[in-house]
């Protein structure tokens, strides 16, 4: 039980039996999640660092309690609180963590690419925990352990992902991942939104509206929209985007009666999701929280083991 690979960049190029691999790891590791008793000896002697240069709840703090629940030495820092703001670069910030002895660094970016940057020039394992709009691959592994835990697996499943797909690195990762495993992944958005024509994501499937995306859906994901990757006074606005591509009960009917919702958070209720379906057994937005920390363990202790 181990990945052959040094780092987690992407699912882009990520196998079956990889994904396989970590499903199953991390569905032992959510034993310890969920149990009573939150202390293994996994990553007893290991030492594991998150650097994040953009926000987070979710990533950061479930990389955090994976770690410690592994019994790792963890240290967190955030580049807004580190010597970036005296200018040094990446890959110096980069290399200063390696020399302490680091095994793993856990990296967030605004700039796609940065964590394959950073992989180039340490010898610790990186894994890319959300690069610019390219991929965030833990998230995408935490949406499949999470739809394979309802639906039994992956073949032949209708997966809607509905929104700002353009500026979605969780859209990218489970565009990738799901349809390695045999998913059918439909996108639909506001055409502003989605990517422009040649730019398409492969594997996946567009849908002329939100409606025919999401009608027979398995699975429905509704993406926020990223304000904060836009230039101000595109189309749409918040309200339009509300107005047209929010999951609410009415849309939701059109999916399979036992459908289910996912969110990779933050959400924003009344904009791409509405309350009521937010809060309905219909959601799976708190599992997929829970998976998160599993998934993180497997990839851990599963990146950490290379040389065992
Ligand atoms: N889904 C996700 O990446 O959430 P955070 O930004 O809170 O980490």
């Amino acid at each position: 039980m181990a990945l052959k690979r040094k780092d987690l960049l992407g699912l882009r190029d990520i196998t079956r039996g990889e994904i396989e691999e970590i499903l199953k790891t991390a569905e032992t590791m959510k034993k310890v999640v969920v149990g009573p008793n939150k202390k293994t000896s996994h990553l007893q002697g290991k030492s594991i660092v998150t650097l994040f240069y953009e926000n987070s709840t979710r990533t950061r703090l479930s990389f955090e309690l994976a770690s410690k629940y592994m019994s790792a030495v963890a240290a967190n820092i955030a580049a807004s609180s580190s010597s970036v703001k005296k200018g040094e670069t990446l890959i110096d910030t980069a290399q200063t963590i390696d020399s302490m002895g680091t095994d793993v660094i856990i990296m967030r970016h605004p700039m796609s690419g940065a964590p394959h940057i950073m992989a180039q020039h340490v010898r610790s394992s990186v894994i890319n925990a959300g690069d610019g709009t390219n991929e965030h691959p833990t998230q995408g592994l935490l949406d499949m352990l999470t739809i394979q835990e309802k639906k039994g697996g992956f073949e032949g499943l209708k997966v809607a992902i509905v929104g700002d797909v353009v500026h979605s690195r969780v859209a990218r990762s489970d565009v990738f991942g799901l349809t390695r495993m045999g998913a059918r992944v439909v996108l639909a958005g506001p055409p502003t939104l989605l990517p422009a024509p040649g730019c398409e994501l492969p594997g996946a499937e567009y849908a002329p509206t939100v409606e025919e995306a999401v009608e027979d859906a398995d699975v429905v994901m509704a993406l926020r929209i990223q304000l904060e990757r836009q230039k101000k006074g595109l189309f749409p606005s918040v309200r339009e985007y509300a107005r047209f591509f929010e999951i609410d009960p009415k849309m939701l009917s059109l999916a399979k009666p036992d459908a289910f919702v996912m969110h990779p958070g933050p959400i924003n209720r009344g904009v791409e999701i509405s309350s009521y379906v937010a809060n309905s057994d219909r959601s799976v937005i708190n599992e997929q929280v829970t998976n998160g920390v599993a998934v993180r363990m497997a990839l851990l202790y599963l990146l950490t083991r290379r040389d065992a």
